[in-house]
């Protein structure tokens, strides 16, 4: 089976010298969810940047096969790799609805309609608020706006930073519980950065473990299921001593 999406030798550039990113290769099979893990700076949301295109990277990147490491981030959205931004980067003085219309600036009126209705559906959080401006949601909801506005351009990828990030944990829960839900109606893919573990596997697949820019361990959600497994991970891959 092709994998959905392929990257190999991916490096991110800050400048000259920072390197943020160093020869990062995985892939992400259809439909599954792939987590990075790693620790403040290690180059999480480096590596979801350049794969949607919204910073220059080096190294291979392949979509269904064909390469698109060339293609700007407007067309890897219309081909189906929609970043949802860590800090929700909604446009507050628009209402909500207006926030999903842009998600899915790319679809035909009737196609957006559907979707817009679609997500709402799935968030009724904000369906009730759905012309209010989105400034006057709360952090929740608007964690829940802005997956629902990657949604509103009908992804094949979803590149998820940090979505529980300044949630409370009854929060964290129903925004997991929701993207459960999506992944069983759709073949969708993600690759999920995030701080909050048992929730991250509860949804993932695969976890790579991300050090100072480079890969440097990965495991199966299977065997990662004891806890002293995840512990012992964690310690192998992220702990100060490895
Ligand atoms: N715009 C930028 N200019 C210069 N350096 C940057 C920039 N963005 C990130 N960096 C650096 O690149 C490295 C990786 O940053 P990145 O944001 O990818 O990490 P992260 O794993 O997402 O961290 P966090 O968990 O804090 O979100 C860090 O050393 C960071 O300081
Ligand atoms: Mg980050």
């Amino acid at each position: 089976m092709t994998d959905l999406l392929n990257i190999s030798n991916l490096s991110v550039f800050y400048g000259a010298t920072a390197q943020a990113v160093e020869k990062v290769s995985f892939s992400v099979g259809p439909g599954s969810v792939v987590a990075l893990l790693g620790a403040n700076g290690a180059g999480k949301t480096s590596i979801m940047k350049a794969i949607a295109g919204l910073i220059p990277a080096r190294g291979q990147i392949r979509f269904e096969g064909e390469p698109v490491e060339a293609a700007p981030a407007r067309e890897r959205v219309r081909k189906g790799i929609v970043y949802v931004p860590e800090g929700r980067e909604i446009v507050g003085n628009m209402t909500v609805r207006e926030n999903l219309v842009l998600g899915g600036y790319h679809l035909s009126g009737s196609r957006r309609r559907q979707r817009i209705d679609m997500v709402l559906d799935l968030f009724p959080e904000i369906a009730d608020k759905a012309e209010r401006s989105a400034w006057r949601l709360s952090g929740g909801e608007q964690q829940m706006l802005a997956i629902g506005r990657g949604l509103m351009a009908a992804p094949r990828l979803l590149l998820l930073d940090e979505p529980s990030l300044g949630l409370a944990p009854l929060l964290v829960r129903r925004v997991f519980d929701r993207l459960s839900a999506i992944r069983k109606e759709s073949d969708l893919a993600i690759v999920l950065v995030e701080q909050n573990l048992a929730m991250t596997m509860r949804l993932c697949d695969e976890v790579h473990f991300l050090r100072a820019g480079r890969l440097v361990g990965q495991r199966t959600r299977e065997e990662l299921k004891e806890d002293s497994a995840r512990q012992e991970a964690i310690e192998a891959y992220l702990g100060a001593s490895a």
